[in-house]
């Protein structure tokens, strides 16, 4: 490895006065002065070497992921671009910023960034829950929560939101994303990025967002993460591209470039998605940065040789900034002296880097403001927000006969399982800032939550994954002894997230014959499920009188679990992502293309072919009447629009929040068309007995049209339909 020392750097900025004459206070020191002249003026300063270290990122701080290794800080190079920030105290940033500050010629700040993926210390539900909430602006809010604190620990990038569509739930990263659906993907890939960033990346609180994994991570064969991706050109374009260019539109400052190779050409070294597309077509002006590694990984997927001609297959590509493997700093004078890659290349990635930390205000105020750990992390107002996120995440998927919320004659409840006492599991993965003792157990959300109206009785039953039944005994006892059982299973943090895959979506068979055991009791039995993944139930939804699914819920899951369980809160979420039957349906989702035969042909023949739980389904405690669909118009010219709306009921006891769904099929294309394509969803609370009015006004280039795999947007004329609380109203457009 090459260190570049103080002494190093120094001599090289000696040499490079000789070309540059300096005022006593250069441009690029000026607060007043326009971004891009301030960037122009310190670039034209900078030497190769120099520029070559704002490329390039390494790893600094604690570290709990043994994906990434972190560095002593003395190794550090005072120039080095941009950290990964495994802190969340900002004082060791500031530390080290004080070097890159005072010991480099310049005084380019460094550019902090680290994993803040749902929370820093307030830990939120995973992202895949979040989409269940169907509330676009609680996200926002939570990441703002989010920026908020990670700013204060010293973090001025974060590695979020990722935007993979993902629909197989072995895949272990499908937790961090939103689900199976591209525009849900890109609602709430925009609401984070605009959670993150604020209204300005100068504000106080704003941190710079990260799309990634750009892009078609999500289609790793047979859900084995790291895998090669065959992603068609067309399927590319109507699937995996359109939440990036939702969220680049967006203004999100950064991209990452994913691990897997889109049909033989690496994302991380694709001219076509990083440069033609990113760069060229959508025009985005911030900077792309590998992934942990990516660059050297070309060798490993077979594209380069080296790891200088990685080097230079990356950069090439449209990579502006290395992650960690240092190639860039190894090779890139000499690739330049080969003529490899090209000064203005370099120019433009630097100064994209450079913009960043103008934006972010790093020039003119480059130290974190430190404040006590207990005025910036878990303040009552984000762990509020973590409640009410958790809440709307949760999804009641079963309720025979209105097991829940639990009726006043249930004196007593038995909470049986390994998840009822975890407070670490319930965090989910990338939660690597968090402390166990921050997060609130079920078991504690209960007995806050129902004070001592309710008895509980409590045995784990089993572990997450072993074969000893010992405990099942103590669990049948208190089964015996309560009005109710209610049985907490669920998957361990590292079985999802990063290189988190499984073979299976079906919980350890230990946890299935627990609760086999338990129905013996004959008493009511309500499963709560805490997974980073859909699950395969095949088995354990016929035993379960009621299913809650909390997902990971964070820091605040035990009493949001607790009020839901009470009818505290009514249920709200939705899934979005399919829940299919069995593993062996993967990929099942709600938007497949139509077959060829339809019916009774193609199906399987040992199981039924059809999902446990659609995209879409949810429980209430209260139902929901929608009237006739009303629009505008049934037959418009495609500039026209049309106005759509349905009045929903709420036609039961309780207040509720209720999202419409809208959808829309085009059964003849010139393209093969998804059966079924979200366009738009509202959320909204109607009281018991109210009714509220769902409005989706449809701009037919936009919410008809679909794209070939050149990335061409167009709109045929013909019929159309809209899809809304099982109706289906026809649109023609001429
Ligand atoms: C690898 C992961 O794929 C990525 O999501 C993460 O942001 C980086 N490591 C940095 O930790």
């Amino acid at each position: 490895m090459k260190i570049y020392s103080y002494k190093f750097l120094l001599v090289s900025g000696l040499m490079a006065i000789g070309s540059v004459a300096f005022s006593q206070s250069p441009l690029y020191k000026n607060k007043s002065a326009s971004i891009p002249s301030r960037v122009q003026d310190l670039l034209k300063r900078m030497t190769l070497e120099e520029k070559v270290l704002q490329l390039s990122q390494l790893s600094f701080g604690n570290n709990t992921n043994a994906n990434n290794i972190g560095n002593k800080v003395k190794n550090i190079p005072a120039g080095i671009g941009s950290l990964i920030y495994n802190s969340d105290n900002p004082v060791y940033r500031n530390q080290m910023q004080k070097k890159a500050m005072e010991e480099t010629r310049l005084g380019i700040p460094i550019l902090f960034g680290n994993d803040v993926i749902h929370g820093l210390r307030t830990v939120y539900p995973i992202s895949l829950a979040q989409a269940c909430s169907w509330n676009p602006q609680l996200v926002q809010q939570a990441c703002a929560m989010a920026a908020k604190e990670s700013k204060l620990a010293g973090i001025d990038w974060t590695f979020s939101p990722m935007i993979d569509v993902a629909r197989d739930g072995r895949w272990g990263r499908i937790s961090e994303g939103y689900g199976e659906d591209p525009y849900t993907n890109a609602v709430f890939g925009v609401a984070s990025v605009k959670g993150y960033q604020g209204n300005h990346l100068s504000d106080s609180f704003s941190i710079a967002a990260c799309l990634k994994h750009y892009v078609g991570y999500g289609a790793s064969e047979g859900g084995r993460d790291y895998s090669y991706t065959e992603i068609s050109q067309q399927t590319l374009w109507d699937t995996y591209l359109p939440p990036f260019e939702a969220c680049v539109k967006a203004g999100a400052a950064t991209l990452m470039s994913s691990f897997n190779d889109i049909s033989g050409v690496p994302s991380s070294a694709n001219h076509y998605t990083l440069t033609e597309i990113l760069k060229d077509k959508w025009k985005h002006q911030g900077f792309v940065v590998s992934d942990w590694n990516a660059v050297e990984q070309l060798i490993n997927q077979g594209v380069a040789a080296n790891r200088k001609e990685a080097g230079y297959k990356a950069f090439n590509a449209g990579v502006d900034m290395d992650m960690v493997d240092k190639i860039y700093i190894e090779n890139m004078p000499q690739l330049l002296a080969e003529k490899k890659i090209t000064q203005a290349k370099i120019d433009d990635a630097v100064s994209r880097v450079l913009h960043l930390k103008f934006q972010l205000g790093l020039f003119d105020k480059p130290f974190a403001t430190v404040l006590e750990e207990n005025e910036r992390v878990l303040l009552p107002a984000s762990r509020k927000l973590a409640q009410d996120l958790a809440s709307e995440s949760i999804v009641l998927l079963k309720n025979k006969q209105q097991m829940l919320p639990i009726k006043s004659n249930i004196k007593s409840v038995a909470l049986i399982g390994p998840m009822v006492k975890d407070r670490s599991n319930i965090m989910g993965s990338w939660a690597f800032d968090s402390k166990d003792e921050d997060a609130e157990t079920i078991w504690e959300g209960f007995g806050k939550v129902f004070a001592n109206q309710v008895a509980f009785n409590y045995a784990k039953g089993c572990d997450f994954d072993s074969t000893d039944e010992s405990g099942f005994q103590a669990g049948i006892e208190q089964a015996n002894q309560s009005d109710l059982v209610i049985v907490c299973l669920g998957e361990k943090k590292k079985w999802s997230g990063e290189n988190g895959s499984r073979s299976t979506l079906a919980l350890p068979a230990i946890q299935e014959k627990l609760v086999m055991e338990l129905k013996k009791s004959g008493k009511p039995i309500v499963l709560v499920l805490s997974s980073g993944r859909p699950l395969e139930l095949v088995r354990l939804e016929p035993l379960a009188d009621a299913i809650v699914n909390l997902w990971q819920p964070g820091v605040q899951g035990g009493s949001a679990l607790a009020d839901i369980v009470k009818g505290n809160v009514n249920p709200s979420g939705k899934l979005a992502v399919t829940f299919p039957l069995t593993t062996g349906q993967i990929p099942t989702y709600y938007n497949m293309r139509p077959n060829s035969r339809t019916n009774t042909q193609g199906n399987y023949k040992d199981i039924s072919t059809a999902p446990l739980y659609w995209f879409g389904h949810g429980l209430s405690y209260t139902t929901y009447q929608y009237d006739s669909v009303k629009i505008s118009a049934t037959k418009v010219k495609k500039n026209e629009k049309i106005v759509a709306e349905v009045t929903v009921s709420n036609t039961g006891k309780v207040s509720g929040k209720e999202t419409v769904l809208w959808f829309i099929s085009n059964p003849a294309c010139s393209i093969s068309r998804p059966m079924k394509e979200l366009k738009y969803f509202e959320k909204k609370e109607i009281a018991a007995g109210g009714k509220a009015t769902y409005k989706f006004e449809i701009d037919p280039m936009r919410d008809l049209s679909f794209v070939d795999a050149t990335g061409k947007k167009f709109l045929e004329s013909g019929s159309y339909f809209l899809l809304v609380g099982g109706q289906k109203v026809k649109i023609e457009i001429e």
